[in-house]
């Protein structure tokens, strides 16, 4: 989603600010803009729809450059992606520029009294408060005060710089829950809604307190509080650079990242037994991992199924009730507080702004909070009390594939690590389990090979000219079909229900005919494995089109799929994970027949910072 960048320093700006929004670009945006203090009395600017490459394109035939500068990619929220609603925006006389992520809350009242005074707005945006409002303010108060007085009337979780033509040698940054990172080097200085947009030029780093303001000038940082008290905030190094991901030879960096999977949770397995002080790194005492009672999981998108999918291991490792919540339905129910429980957050970019939000309520009450991360910068990681870093390495497309098999995989890791140190669970069944997650990751990558060609060349043709999809599973594969039917709805706009097996015959079932094909997601329980093959046999006694993910030994099931997926057996609790990888190829393989842009699909964006 939105994305900020700006400098002040000896050098010209405008390089520095389009490199870092590209290295933001994979986050999804659909405009972006760019403005510094050039020779005119006015800001300059230019803005686009479109890619930042368009906006560099724009920049270069004007000769728009200088000292002090503002960058922004803007996921449209308030306003369609527009010229006019892509940041920056300006006060009346263009002195004031300011670039925003995050929402104004209740803008539209500020905006109407503001019109009452005059102030000419060109934009549907709640971002163009703030400069008209801030023009206003400095009629009447200096610029800290100014400040100070700004933040009083705005509502929401925002972060955004400030260029004014009356301090050209200084940027002003504010911060209300959106992050904003300083990076501080020698004559120059940087800021960023995300580190990576500088991190090839300093490590130094100050993560901008909540509710902050800044002055950033190129040899000084000045950091206040909303009252205008001085706040003393340490720079601390981070040795994590940017790594220019390319697509290595794939068409598609989704295709790349469904190959990685098999890597990325080995490394991230081998990674995980080798903390030496895993429980202190969580924020937990030994003692306290013992005594667990409950383990709450709180995610958002594809992350959350996979805590779906989780709910199995704890309840069936650790022996105790795992609760699994939405982070944008979380924070309205009510909060009854439990001694002897945590609560894990599984994100992977760590930035989703409801499962930051939901952090901070659990927070507040005094109860352990984890963040299971692929981003060890990220805000999630800062804000709860411990955290275990994935080691999927970045994930570009937008559609989540390794990030998702490394939620599991990491999880699983968890709920056996938590049954062991309970004594549920000795070390030589937990090096089982281990080995279990290895086998299961094989399968994940062979199977894509043994059904590459049939796929490409025979089911995603046939698949692809369906418009709409019923996914069911049971038990441990439900959870795994939603996250299938999400899949095939994000990248191939095609429709796509899913529903739990045992449910077709209470409404569902009405939906079978013959532009409906049916998939369903076979389990290796014995018991829950004879319901599925009986679910398999009220689609076909209706004529039902039936595609199978089942495993090696289920015949009755096979045998009633009209096309079918056969897979080597794996522990039953990593199900899911053995059948993700095949999931994601047949899916990707239908999209690319489709001709969607498979890694940056319409209206979505990798990271959702916004509630
Ligand atoms: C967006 C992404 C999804 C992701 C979800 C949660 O919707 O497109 O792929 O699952 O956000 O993101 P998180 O970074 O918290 O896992």
């Amino acid at each position: 989603m939105c994305g900020i960048v700006g400098y002040v320093g000896n050098k010209k700006c405008r390089g520095f600010i389009i490199d870092g929004l590209k290295r933001l670009e994979y986050r999804g945006y659909d405009s972006a803009g760019f403005s510094c203090f050039a020779q005119s009395d006015y800001l300059e600017s230019v803005k686009e729809v479109g890619s930042v490459k368009k906006l560099e394109q724009s920049l270069e035939k004007k000769s728009c450059d200088g000292f002090c500068g503002i960058g922004h990619t803007r996921w449209a929220t308030h306003g369609v992606a527009s010229q006019a609603n892509a940041h920056p925006h300006f006060d009346c006389n263009r002195k004031i520029a300011v670039v925003h992520n995050g929402i104004i809350e209740g803008f539209e009242k500020i905006r109407n009294e503001l019109i009452k005074l005059g102030h000419n707005f060109v934009s549907q945006t709640d971002t163009e408060v703030v400069p008209h409002l801030f023009e206003e303010l400095l009629k009447e108060f200096e610029l800290k005060d100014a400040l100070k007085e700004l933040v009083k009337k705005l509502d929401g979780a925002y972060s955004f710089v400030i260029l004014n033509k009356d301090y050209e040698d200084r940027l002003i940054l504010v911060r209300k829950k959106s992050p904003l990172v300083v990076g501080l080097s020698e004559e120059e200085n940087f800021v960023a809604s995300d580190f990576l947009a500088f991190s090839d030029k300093t490590q130094n780093v100050v993560f901008l307190p909540d509710e902050s303001i800044t002055v950033l000038r190129k040899d000084k940082i000045e950091i206040f509080d909303f009252s205008g008290n001085k706040l003393n905030v340490e720079a601390q190094k981070i040795d994590h650079k940017f790594n220019d991901v390319s697509k290595q030879g794939f068409e598609h960096y989704m295709l790349k990242e469904i190959y990685e999977q098999k890597q990325a949770i080995n490394k991230t397995i081998s990674f995980f037994s080798l903390i030496e002080n895993l429980w202190g790194q969580l924020g937990l005492t030994t003692e306290q991992v013992k005594k667990l009672k409950k383990i709450n999981l709180i995610a958002a998108g594809t992350s959350w199924h996979a805590c779906r999918i989780a709910q199995f291991f704890i309840e069936k490792y650790c022996k105790i009730p795992a609760q699994i919540y939405l982070a944008s339905e979380f924070r309205y129910m009510p909060f009854f507080r439990q001694d002897d429980s945590i609560f894990i957050f599984v994100s992977q970019s760590g930035e989703t702004a409801d499962s930051l939000e939901a952090l901070r309520l659990v927070k507040s009450f005094g109860v352990p909070t984890i963040a299971l991360t692929n981003v060890v910068s990220s805000t999630m990681v800062r804000e709860a009390d411990g955290y275990l870093h994935m080691q999927a390495g970045p994930e570009i497309s937008v559609a989540s594939t390794k990030a998702f098999s490394t939620q599991l995989a990491s999880l699983f890791w968890l709920s056996n690590k938590i049954a062991e140190q309970k004594s549920l669970m000795t070390d030589v069944e937990m090096k089982k389990a281990e080995n279990d997650l290895f086998i299961a990751a094989e399968i994940l990558e062979s199977s894509i090979e043994n059904y590459k060609v049939k796929i490409t060349g025979q089911l995603a043709p046939f698949y692809s000219k369906y418009e709409k999809f019923i996914f069911l599973g049971r038990h441990i594969s439900y959870p795994f079909s939603m996250e299938a039917a999400l899949k095939l709805k994000e990248i191939s706009y095609i429709f796509a229900q899913c529903y739990p097996a045992g449910e077709l015959k209470h409404g569902p079932i009405a939906l079978i005919d013959e532009k409906t094909p049916i998939v369903l997601f076979s389990v290796l329980d014995e018991l829950i494995y004879q319901k599925i093959v009986s679910n398999a046999q009220e689609v076909k006694a209706r004529n039902g089109h039936l595609l199978v993910f089942a495993f090696e030994g289920q015949e009755e099931l096979i045998n009633l799929a009209d096309n079918c997926f056969i897979l080597p057996r794996v522990n039953p609790m990593l199900v899911p994970l053995a059948m993700t990888g095949l999931m994601q190829f047949f899916v990707y393989q239908i999209t690319k027949l489709l001709g969607c842009p498979i890694d940056k699909p319409r209206n979505l964006a990798k990271s959702v910072t916004v509630e």
